[in-house]
């Protein structure tokens, strides 16, 4: 096993050298630049301060024998032949990441319960999606306008898009998904959107409030936390209205395996067996945490709750500045 380590940000990750150092940065949730995968682009080139790399025959297109002589390398080829020491800028803001028109394939879809799909969207050949744990996408078809869901997996395999997606009723596009929707079917993406992304330079601890399908961005922040070896503490509020609305165990799997991660279930309309929080979510966390003053907190689901809880948080001294969140009002404009 070799060690790269980033100068520019200090970070540190293990590799056997059999892949591409840019695919193990990717897998150890570092925000490592790239675009093509293919040696092309150029956009992965980091400099390398200590250490050797090489790759599997030629140089690639994407970087000059002069660079190369310079000490540069193109880290979507090259693999690691010893502990090596480089230098890229990762990415930390949206502004550093570029909004995509992709084609797309339907991989899957999965009834999660009655009415949430889970599908997977292949992005085809070289291409893949660059984003940030949190953002979303606009997906476009011909018959409709655009329409935003937030991708719910980690940004460790960007050619594999995982949505969360709530059947509303009359809703012409939802609708679509769930009835007419197939595998293979072909779509388009655009993206990655939104300043709805995890701050992963912040000490805080986090609080991820979550609405319904907003659970979706949360599963990729907590995903990326994981991969990252994140050890801020995390506190998960999942808001629905009845059991049978948290439509995944993922979150009890995570507290059982990480310690610093916590779930707190809260329903709206619960059963009668309910044993545990009831009322609105927002309402859970304000009565878990008589201060928010030292707390990075993320919100994401319908507009209401989003709403009530930037106001009542702010009255129970959380700071603007540490509040991040996406509302998931219509993405409708009234004709199709
Ligand atoms: C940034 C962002 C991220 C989003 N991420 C997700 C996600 O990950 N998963 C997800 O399931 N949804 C998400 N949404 C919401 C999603 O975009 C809408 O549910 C979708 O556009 C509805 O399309 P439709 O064609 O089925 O409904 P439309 O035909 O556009 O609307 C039909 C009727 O339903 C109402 N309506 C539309 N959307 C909603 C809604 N969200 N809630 C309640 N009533 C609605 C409309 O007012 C209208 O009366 C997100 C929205 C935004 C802005
Ligand atoms: S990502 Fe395009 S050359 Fe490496």
């Amino acid at each position: 096993m070799f060690t790269i380590e980033n100068q520019a940000t200090g970070k540190i990750f293990r590799t056997d050298g059999d892949n591409a150092i840019l695919d193990d940065a990717l897998i150890h949730g570092l925000n490592f630049p790239y675009g093509c995968q293919k040696g092309f682009c150029g956009k992965c080139k980091a400099t390398i301060v200590e250490g050797e790399v090489g790759y599997e025959g030629d140089i690639p297109n994407g970087i000059t024998p002069e660079e190369v002589a310079d000490g540069m390398a193109l880290l979507c080829q090259c693999r690691a032949k010893s502990d090596v020491s480089l230098v890229v800028d990762e990415l930390d803001s949206v502004a550093d990441i570029e909004v995509r028109s992709l084609p797309c394939k339907v991989e899957s879809i999965k009834h999660l319960n009655h009415d949430v799909v889970q599908v997977f969207l292949k992005i085809p050949g070289a291409e893949s999606l660059q984003y940030l744990a949190g953002q979303y996408i606009d997906l476009v078809h011909p018959n409709f306008e655009p329409r935003a869901f937030s991708i719910a997996n980690a940004p460790t395999n960007s050619s594999l898009i995982e949505l969360h997606v709530r059947q509303i009723e009359d809703g012409k596009f939802t609708n679509f998904v769930f009835n007419e929707l197939r595998e293979k079917s072909l779509l388009r993406l655009e993206g990655p959107k939104g300043d709805f992304f995890f701050r992963e330079e912040s000490k805080k601890p986090v609080i991820l409030v979550a609405g319904g399908t907003g659970f979706g961005p949360v599963k990729s922040i907590i995903e990326h936390a994981i991969a990252t070896k994140l050890n801020r503490q995390i506190y998960l509020y999942w808001g629905v209205r009845d059991e049978v609305d948290l439509y995944m165990d993922l979150p009890q799997q995570w507290v059982n395996e990480h310690d610093n991660i916590h779930f707190v279930p809260v329903l709206s309309e619960p059963n009668e067996a309910w044993q545990g929080r009831t009322g609105f979510v927002h309402e859970s966390v304000l009565a878990d945490f008589d201060d928010l003053t030292g707390y990075e907190i993320y919100a994401c689901g319908p507009p209401a709750m989003v709403k009530s809880a930037a106001s009542t948080f702010v009255e129970q001294g959380m700071i603007k500045d540490n509040f991040f969140s996406d509302a998931f009002v219509f993405a409708f404009t009234g004709k199709k």
